[in-house]
């Protein structure tokens, strides 16, 4: 037998209905703040999340999928998803037609992380991005789109967290201030936090390292070092949420992973999982679409992983299941090929119909009927062939009732019986 590739997951028929209620629900929701799909593909040219991500990030340094193709270009499997959408974005000139313009993705992500619970190497992650409008109140609704997206699927336990991380200026000021701290330190940090010092020092007061985490506990904090017009940014997200319930926690050791955001950042955390399994996050980006050759545009986004909302939602229940009308129980094999006919029938009428074909007790049928919790069975054999009626019955109330073929349809669609 050949396995399934480490840190990847098959999702299979029992879960997927569970995949297809949450990505429905997402779908519906972007939809009503007005977001259009875009579909990029899973592969890029590495060049394009060194530098959009940062070359000096963990995904970046250390956990792509990257290889030379038969030609010797570098390629990379996605590691997140605004890279590849800015990239589509720019190269087919869409800001030009539409100067703001609010796209969503859904589609699987490759990062070579140690897997573990809600970690994987293959995860899917719907994605959203309002490009080409600075507002704080677009901060404010995009923050609010995750959230009632969150609400429509059933998440429980999770808070939003948010912060600002400045614009480049104040970045670059808190930087120093940073790695004035933690100079005396620093043979105290661990090896990755070394290198982050000069690369990323931001990122050290995210280290999980238990040393680490000591030393960054005092650190100054960015929102000490937000100029004028970055503070008064966050306070407008901040009133904006308010007015429309969204309840958060101001976070200000919030740092995300990605080396793209200005002002506003921000993660949903669940209470299990914690803020190192984020449900989902994002921020703001102020240069990222300029930098992948596009215009001098901020754009804001986030991204929710499925696997991780997926893993807080019940398994069972109703929710989740995919019910069919009807299930064609046959009574001898002489009533197969009509019922094969039968069913096809009533498919073209819009109705979801099974049957089974293989020799099977009509014992069997009614439990492969319940399995697939089938809302009606209707029993067919020679005798109900030739008369032209049958039984119809109702898996809930377990009662029958005797039919005509045309008279299928209007019972499976009306009242219950
Ligand atoms: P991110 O925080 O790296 O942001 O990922 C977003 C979400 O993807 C995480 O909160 C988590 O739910 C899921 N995720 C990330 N890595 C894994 C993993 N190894 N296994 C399972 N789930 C995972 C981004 O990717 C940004 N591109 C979001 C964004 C969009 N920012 C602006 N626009």
């Amino acid at each position: 037998m050949i396995n399934l590739i480490k840190g990847f997951h098959d999702i299979l028929p029992d879960e997927s209905q569970k995949w297809a209620f949450i990505t429905n629900k997402a779908r519906r929701c972007l939809e009503r703040f007005g977001f259009r799909e875009i579909v990029t593909p899973i592969m890029e040219k590495t060049e394009l999340f060194r530098r959009g991500i940062g070359q000096a990030t963990d995904i970046v340094e250390k956990e792509m999928y990257t290889f030379d193709d038969i030609g010797g270009e570098s390629l990379s499997l996605r590691p997140e998803a605004t890279a590849g959408i800015l990239r589509s974005v720019v190269e087919h000139s869409l800001l030009r037609h539409e100067p703001i313009l609010k796209i969503f993705s859904i589609g699987p992500m490759f990062r070579r992380e140690r897997p573990s619970k809600g970690r994987f190497r293959q995860f899917f992650q719907i994605n959203a991005e309002v490009l080409g409008d600075d507002s704080p109140l677009t901060d404010a609704e995009t923050i609010l789109v995750a959230f009632s997206m969150l609400e429509d699927i059933g998440a429980k336990d999770f808070s939003v967290e948010i912060n600002s991380v400045g614009c480049r200026d104040c970045r670059d000021k808190y930087r120093s201030e940073l790695r004035r701290f933690l100079q005396p330190s620093f043979n105290r940090l661990c090896p990755d936090c070394q290198r982050r010092f000069e690369t990323n020092p931001l990122r050290i007061l995210d280290c999980k390292e238990p040393e680490c985490m000591r030393i960054g506990a005092d650190a100054p904090l960015i929102s000490d070092w937000l100029d004028a017009s970055c503070r008064d940014h966050f306070d407008q997200v901040k009133t904006a949420l308010d007015s429309v319930g969204v309840t958060y926690r101001v976070e200000p050791r919030l740092v995300r992973g990605l080396d793209y955001y200005s002002r506003t950042a921000f993660e949903f955390v669940h209470s299990q999982l914690g803020r190192t399994k984020a449900i989902g996050g994002g921020g703001r980006y102020d240069s990222l679409i300029e930098e992948l050759g596009g215009p001098n545009v901020s754009g804001i986004g986030f991204g929710i992983g499925i696997e991780r909302l997926a893993m807080n939602l019940p398994d069972e229940g109703a929710l989740f299941q995919s019910k069919i009308d009807v299930f064609i129980a046959i009574i001898g094999s002489n009533a197969r090929g009509p019922c094969f006919r039968i069913a096809n029938q009533l498919r073209k009428l819009g109705l979801s119909v099974e049957a089974r074909y293989s020799d099977m007790s009509l014992k069997a049928q009614m439990k492969v009927a319940d399995r697939l919790c089938a809302k009606w069975v209707i029993m067919v054999g020679e005798n109900e062939l030739t008369q032209g009626q049958f039984t119809i019955r109702n898996m809930k109330t377990k009662n029958q009732l005797l039919v005509e073929l045309s008279g299928i349809e209007q019972v499976v669609r009306g009242e219950e019986i």
